[in-house]
């Protein structure tokens, strides 16, 4: 008789999950398997990293003529596959984002329209916050990644707590990534060789006016550099000459916040892909004649020429801000 009612009850425990099972799979959005959905704050995080690391790039809104990188929409849409896991879709668009290759690139037509994506250095657990939020919810809807911030409105902005070294990366990553932006965006529009122009009349240009917008100065500097104004200091230098054995030893190296004078300043390594190449690879196979000339015409004292990918180009070296 107990045997019975349990067997009964085991029956129908069966029977709800089945039903469950069916509810989920109808539903076309791709659910989350065995995480729970993200909470507010963790989505509005998402959105923060997003609206920080993306969009200068990755446009939610814009018209496609000045797009310099496809929509996220796209993106989602292409790493999506059809009953696919939260957990294998958060694995291949942040193994992407950590170290975008062509070989791992998903999107062939975006890669030959605009070029490979540059690397950004960004911490593994925030790309997974980013490509969980993104497998979650829904992207259609033009105002998605202002619902994301808004997600926890009303509360203050979720006050985390961030090491020294982890806020000087912050202004390091998102001077990068408009850097990069206008970078990606002269070349598209006007080739290579006219890119050099822009890369001397802007770079510092746009490094002075992201230190001044975020109140802090941020600086690129190098061993070798094109600019003489950029050549790096002694302390700089050991910073340099340590990141290189890392890298020479196959591995990441480590930022590092030095005190100077009672002020943080934080380095971090920059590392070449193959996009630089056409201007800082080697001369006339990678560096095109055109481009050697008006390289040789601004920086008749170059000597960043003839890198490899996955060298070190120079370094970050960011005033820190306080919390
Ligand atoms: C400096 C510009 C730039 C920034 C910043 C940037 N991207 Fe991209 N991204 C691109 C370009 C260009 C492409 C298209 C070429 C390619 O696929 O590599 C791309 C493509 C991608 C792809 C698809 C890659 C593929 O080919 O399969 C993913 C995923 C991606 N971006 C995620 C991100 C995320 C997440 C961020 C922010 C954390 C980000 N990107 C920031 C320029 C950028
Ligand atoms: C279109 C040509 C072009 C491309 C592509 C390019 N650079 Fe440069 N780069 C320059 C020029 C020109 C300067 C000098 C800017 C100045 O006068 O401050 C420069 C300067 C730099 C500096 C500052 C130190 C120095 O040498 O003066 C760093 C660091 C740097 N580039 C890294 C990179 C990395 C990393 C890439 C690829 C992600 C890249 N560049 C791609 C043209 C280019």
């Amino acid at each position: 008789m107990f045997n019975y009612t349990a067997m009964k009850l085991t029956r129908i425990f069966l029977l709800l999950a089945a039903s469950m099972a069916v509810l989920v799979a109808c539903n076309d959005q791709p659910q989350s398997t065995s995480d729970a959905p993200v909470e507010p704050a963790q989505l509005a995080e998402a959105g923060r990293l997003i609206q920080m690391y993306c969009v200068s790039c990755h446009a939610p809104h814009g018209n496609s003529e000045d797009r310099i990188a496809p929509p996220m929409l796209a993106i989602k849409n292409h790493y999506y596959e059809n009953g696919m896991s939260r957990e294998d879709f958060v694995k291949s668009f942040t193994e992407f984002v950590l170290n975008p290759t062509e070989e791992t690139s998903k999107m062939p037509g975006a890669l030959e329209k605009f070029g490979l994506m540059p690397k950004l250095g960004m911490e593994q657990t925030q790309l997974e916050t980013i490509a969980g939020a993104l497998f979650d919810q829904d992207i259609q809807d033009a105002g998605w990644l202002d619902q994301w911030i808004a997600a926890v409105s009303g509360q203050p902005a979720s006050k985390e707590e961030l090491t020294e070294v982890q806020r000087g990366k912050r202004v390091a990553m998102s001077t990068k990534a408009i850097l990069g932006k206008n970078l990606l965006g002269a070349i598209s529009e006007r080739g290579t060789a006219n890119a050099v122009e822009f890369c001397n009349e802007r770079a510092i240009f746009l490094t002075d006016s992201m230190s001044a917008d975020q109140h802090v100065p941020v600086k690129r500097v190098s061993d070798q550099p094109r600019n003489p104004g950029n050549l790096a200091n002694a302390t700089e230098l050991e910073y340099i000459a340590y990141a290189k054995s890392k890298l020479a030893e196959g591995q990441e190296p480590a930022p590092k916040v030095h005190n100077i004078d009672g002020r943080a300043i934080g380095y971090y390594p920059i590392v070449t892909n193959k996009m630089c190449m056409q201007c800082h690879g080697a001369p006339e196979t990678q560096i095109l004649a055109e481009t050697m000339h008006r390289i040789d015409s601004l920086y008749p004292q170059d000597l960043a020429k003839g890198y490899g990918e996955n060298e070190l180009r120079g370094i970050w070296v960011v005033e820190i801000p306080g919390e």
